[in-house]
């Protein structure tokens, strides 16, 4: 199998996957993390940035409601000092303005309230979920209708045998998520590609995780057909690509380099498999150990940063299998796995964006037969974008 045609870019390379090229910003229509739910509590309001879009989220009898986190009157944030005078509501803390969390109406004026606007405008909203701790929203164009399904954004049930259970997912019932978040440089495609990419190993080949489990991680994994990268378009469904490592005959492990005098470290072989998903999520099955399942969302924010998402989510049947989850996650899953190996991810996404930022990357990168998934993702994100997030500067294209 070969990516020659793939190779040495060009915009004859390029036009291949062209709406995923010009998706500098994300793709718009999209359901999206924005906060754990024990980051915002009842009563409160928060604000986040997806896609160029600031929303603020508040928490309401319960429930989240998502507006637009810009004051119509001056254009504010109201998130820079949330002002929630009562249910329902969100009132801006400069002039007062304020407005019903359900239909963004401007519901009254605090200091004046027979004002004739009140009733006539408002802020936008939009739609929000919140499954298993995790608080999503769909983000795109306002006129959109009604959002598909949150699980038409999130990875498809799949199985790794027809005699297993489907890997835990994240809505399902009886499953625990824990995780953490954080804002990185670095444009969402890079971290997203970085995730999926079967030659990136090398970057954890000294990783504290596998030295202390022995654990035997190959320097690269070739593909030897053009099936190993699998294609997954179901329709009004899930759409995304996964590395068949539970194939010896499409994927073949590389141990050792002799021109370099290079061994893969560890004796234990772990399997896991590795798929990316519309709009941008990873799942990484039986990872960081067995039956657990990673998670891992590339949530753009404007066209140079991104927020990472790392979860991790396993069954349980009960009170006694949380607190151990619990225990483990504290003590080895979130300090080897989030914060450990996955840093040396990090580091190498934000080490890549100078390159595609100064020196037009998309059009200038030498791609091997290792990058064949990465160009299977490419295809597969620019078949059917529902949009695209634009940049809000009046300045730019
Ligand atoms: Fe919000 Fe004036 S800017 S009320
Ligand atoms: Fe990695």
């Amino acid at each position: 199998m070969s990516v020659d045609s793939y190779s040495g870019n060009s915009s004859a390379t390029t036009r291949h996957y062209a709406p995923y090229v010009q998706a500098n910003w994300g793709y718009a229509n999209h359901w999206y993390p924005a906060l754990f739910s024990e980051e915002l509590a009842n009563g409160g309001l928060k604000g986040v940035t997806i896609g160029g879009h600031d929303i603020a989220l508040r928490r309401s009898a319960g429930k989240v409601y998502g507006l637009s986190d810009r004051c119509i009157h001056r254009g504010v944030k109201l998130s820079a000092k949330p002002m929630c005078l009562s249910e329902g509501t969100v009132s801006c803390w400069y002039h007062g303005y304020t407005y019903d969390v359900s239909d963004g109406k401007l519901t009254t004026i605090v200091g004046n309230p027979e004002d004739s606007l009140i009733g006539k405008v408002g802020v936008r909203t939009y739609p929000v979920e919140e499954v298993n701790g995790m608080i999503f929203v769909f983000v795109g164009d306002e006129d959109y209708g009604t959002p598909p399904p949150l699980d038409s954004d999130l990875p498809a049930r799949v199985t790794n045998d027809p005699n297993d259970a489907p890997v835990p997912h994240l809505t399902d019932d009886n499953i625990i998520v824990r995780g953490i978040h954080r804002k990185l440089v670095g444009n969402w495609r890079l971290a997203a590609e970085n995730g999926l990419d079967p030659g990136h190993l090398l970057v954890h080949w000294d990783n504290q995780i596998l030295v202390a489990l022995d654990r035997a991680l190959p320097l690269g994994v070739n593909a030897l057909t053009n099936e190993a990268t699998e294609e997954i378009d179901i329709p009004d469904g899930p759409k995304g690509v996964m590395n068949r490592y539970d194939r010896p005959d499409l994927y073949q492990p590389v141990l050792e380099n002799p021109k370099v005098d290079i061994k893969a470290r560890g004796t234990v072989p772990h399997y896991f498999r590795t798929s990316l998903w519309v709009p941008g999520v990873l799942m990484v099955e039986h990872w960081p150990i067995t039956d657990h399942v990673q998670y891992e969302f590339y949530v753009p924010i404007d066209d140079h940063h991104h927020e990472y998402w790392e979860i991790v989510a396993t069954r349980v049947a009960d009170d006694a299998e949380r607190q151990e989850f619990d225990f483990k996650y504290e003590h080895f899953f979130k300090p080897l796995a989030l914060e450990g190996f996955n840093n040396s991810d990090v580091f190498a996404r934000e080490a890549t964006e100078e390159h595609y930022t100064r020196f037009d990357g998309w059009n200038n990168e030498v791609l091997c037969d290792m990058d064949y998934s990465i160009v299977a993702w490419r295809k597969m994100a620019a078949r059917h974008p529902r949009g695209f997030f634009e940049s809000p500067y009046q300045d730019e294209d």
